[in-house]
């Protein structure tokens, strides 16, 4: 991976001017790229020197107005369980950082721990639950990032009305973050369960902690491809997302308005 420093003058050649908000997208959500009229596409290989290892996720950093503003996707993301450190995986919210972006949503897969959910529902992320990162957390030295609330109340608000208004079935709840690469066991999904998570996930919350440390304004959300308590696989949980893709786009599409 090439360092920060690197990969900041590799983006300012080619982008002298970087929007206000960046949208991480998750498998499933790339559809609103659709929507979006591409100023700059940039692969993850030339801007970071590495290529995304998971299927279904483009790797490519992508710069246009949707809805006529002018924002940043990252097509596909870095995990720790592609053998990143929590510093490494979180790197490009470091960078964008350094280019000023104010907004960060964050989207991703998840498998349901709540009963109630169903397999379709959104997830609009209320809190997470950042005890696993505790062996590499992406967060170093005496940094006692406030919290409290990590998820910005008015960009949740604004996602809410958005699936009210547009019958967009969804859900408020806790993410916990798990390491992966496998899935969870059962014994792991009843731990859990009992710890108060509504949705499981292998993403999130290392960049929702790094976003916040920088005073970035986060909203979470996440996307129900499998109950966590039904055997299910990665194509499964892609083609549970690609079958929603319309929703996420509406969703994506207003929440950027
Ligand atoms: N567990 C962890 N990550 C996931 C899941 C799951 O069940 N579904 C989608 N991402």
């Amino acid at each position: 991976m090439k360092t920060i420093e690197d990969a900041y003058k590799t983006l300012k050649k080619e982008v002298p001017s970087f929007p206000e908000t960046l949208l991480i997208l998750g498998s499933g959500w790339n559809k609103i790229l659709d929507e979006t009229k591409i100023e700059k596409r940039i692969s993850y290989e030339k801007l970071f020197g590495i290529k995304t290892s998971v299927p279904g996720h483009t790797g490519e950093l992508i710069i246009g107005k949707t809805n006529n503003k002018r924002v940043a996707y990252m097509s596909g993301r870095f995990h720790m369980y592609e053998g990143y450190s929590g510093f490494e995986a979180t790197m490009p919210i470091r960078l964008f950082a350094k280019f000023g972006i104010k907004n960060l949503v964050l989207t991703a897969a998840c498998g349901a721990l709540n009963e109630k959910y169903k397999v379709g529902d959104f997830v609009i992320l209320s809190d997470v639950i950042t005890l696993f990162l505790a062996l590499d957390n992406p967060l170093k030295g005496a940094q006692f990032v406030d919290v409290s609330e990590v998820f910005n109340p008015s960009m949740r608000e604004k996602a809410h009305k958005i699936c009210v208004e547009s019958h967009i079935p969804f859900h408020e709840g806790t993410y916990v973050y798990y390491h992966g690469p496998n899935y969870e066991t059962p014994a792991d999904k009843m731990a859990l369960r009992f710890l108060g998570a509504d949705v499981v996930g292998m993403s999130t919350v290392p960049e929702t902690l790094v976003a916040r440390s920088l005073n970035i304004n986060v909203l979470g959300l996440s996307f129900v491809t499998n109950l966590a308590f039904v055997k299910h696989d990665h194509k499964e949980v892609v083609a549970e997302a690609n079958k929603a893709s319309e929703k996420m786009k509406i969703l994506l599409t207003e929440i950027i308005k």
